[in-house]
């Protein structure tokens, strides 16, 4: 059968494999809402200019709305035959109100619409994952402050380097996180001008008003250039460049609290909400969870490599590889809405066993840099002298199986004479975390501080 939308100049229909290789309904369904939305707003504003009669423009409107209520209800029927959203829906309008439906088309094409459409698709997700970030941030937030004195082994290298404080730690996704946030907000600063009435790739020989339009749909203003209106897919990169990047530092805490909750570790403990157990083995715990936020930033930074490479080399305006823009993208934000939701279960859940945190914080002489400074700022060492002085304790005490706290004084003597009895206060690793208070460092103190700025600043956001 021949296409009812192009078919004047098609006798014979497609070939089997075009007819699986062309449409895109199957995924672009999901961009319903938008296209509907666009096209109520595209028809007021031909109403408004004089292009399409009042009555012609409100029964599109009506039969529009209905084909939304149906798509919701799940009643409509998509087809593939109709290849895309954009000529279901418009095909079902004119079975709804006949010939005046094919005036909603006029001074428009699909390629301006499906741009329109997936700038309103990532413009929302945009905004959900903004909400949902948000909501992790708080999650993170309140576990430092209930954690802002406890002790905890920080490490270079996995390998265990100076106390922190579990609080600070936490905070430390915070930050990332506000990061996150930000670039989203950069992106969608950008993507938020109007391409509709761009039409085909130059534009309409109609006197259209696209500053009516984009003030409908909440655009600042409607974009500059008909070319680059229908052949940018940038808005959708800057999403997933930034999705990508808030995915990887997920994938970091994930990785984190798979090590925390290995009997190992032994840092934490994750209830039975975000844990499976094993068929085989009885005494596993599994944290399927953060190992899966681990693994779905691969396929949301897939999702971005992959589009850079349709997009590449493409000449101008639209060409069909833009087609394949929509289901990784929906796919990855959709994923990244999901790991965050997960992460913020799992924040919430975690059960730090602080006594644990702390022995291994004071394992393997992670006070030695608190000894160095106390060298330096006590009798006036150069430091990377002091650096050495506190190698050759380490090496005294690591030969008597000892921690540094417990090396006799007269031992301690026996390597720097000048030594004194008030070294001792700076060896505990509670006493190390706390004179750390250098602005952005890991007191607790800090870390009060600076949770009640996070607390403050979100509390001021605009909803
Ligand atoms: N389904 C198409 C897409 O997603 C819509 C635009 C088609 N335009 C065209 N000239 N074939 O890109």
């Amino acid at each position: 059968m021949s296409n009812q939308m192009w078919g004047g100049r098609f006798a014979a229909g497609p070939d089997a494999a075009m007819e699986e290789i062309n449409p895109s309904i199957d995924f672009d369904c999901k961009l319903a809402k938008q296209d509907i939305a666009g096209s109520k707003a595209h028809v007021a504003m031909l109403a408004e200019t004089g292009i399409v009669s009042r009555e012609d423009a409100a029964a599109i409107a009506a039969g529009l709305d209905r084909i939304g209520a149906d798509i919701e209800a799940g009643t409509f029927t998509f087809s593939r035959a109709l290849e895309d959203i954009h000529m279901n829906i418009e095909a079902h309008l004119a079975s709804l109100i006949g010939p005046a439906a094919g005036r909603l088309h006029t001074a428009r094409s699909r390629n301006d619409q499906v741009a329109l459409d997936m700038r309103l698709w990532i413009r929302e997700a945009i905004d959900r994952l903004d909400l949902a970030l948000r909501g992790l941030q708080v999650a993170f937030i309140e576990k430092a402050l209930a954690h802002a004195d406890a002790v905890m082994p920080g490490f270079t290298h996995l390998q265990s380097a100076q106390p922190v404080t579990l609080g600070h730690h936490l905070l430390a996704y915070v930050e990332m996180l506000g990061r996150d946030r930000g670039r989203f907000a950069d992106a969608r600063h950008r993507l938020n001008e109007c391409p509709l009435g761009a039409a085909a790739l130059a534009g309409t020989s109609f006197a259209i008003d696209r500053d009516m339009t984009a003030r409908a749909l909440g655009f600042d203003r409607p974009t500059a250039n008909s070319l680059d209106s229908v052949s940018d897919r940038d808005f959708v990169l800057e999403a997933l460049a930034a999705a990508a990047i808030c995915a990887s530092h997920m994938s970091r805490f994930a990785e984190e609290i798979v090590l925390w909750v290995t009997p190992q570790f032994g840092f934490a403990r994750l209830s039975d909400k975000f844990t499976t157990g094993s068929s085989i083995m009885p005494q596993k715990r599994n944290p399927d969870a953060a190992e899966l936020v681990r693994a779905k930033t691969g396929r949301i930074i897939g999702a971005l490599a992959g589009l850079l490479v349709v997009m590449k080399g493409l000449p101008l305006a639209y060409s069909k590889d833009m087609q394949e823009d929509k289901e990784a993208a929906f796919d990855a934000l959709e994923s990244l809405a999901l790991c965050i939701a997960a992460m913020t279960g799992m924040v919430r859940d975690l059960d730090p066993d602080l006594k644990r945190m702390k022995e291994a914080a004071a394992a393997g002489y992670a006070t030695a840099t608190d000894l160095a400074d106390w060298l330096v700022r006590t009798l006036q060492m150069p430091f990377r002298e002091a650096h050495h002085v506190t190698g050759r304790l380490v090496a005294a005490a690591a030969e008597k199986a000892v921690d540094l706290d417990e090396l006799g004084l007269a031992e301690m003597q026996n390597i720097e004479p000048r030594i004194t009895g008030s070294v001792r206060e700076v060896l505990g690793v509670d006493k190390s975390v706390r004179s750390r208070r250098s602005y952005g460092g890991t007191a607790p103190a800090n870390v009060r501080v600076q949770a009640r700025r996070w607390q403050r600043r979100l509390r001021s956001e605009k909803p």
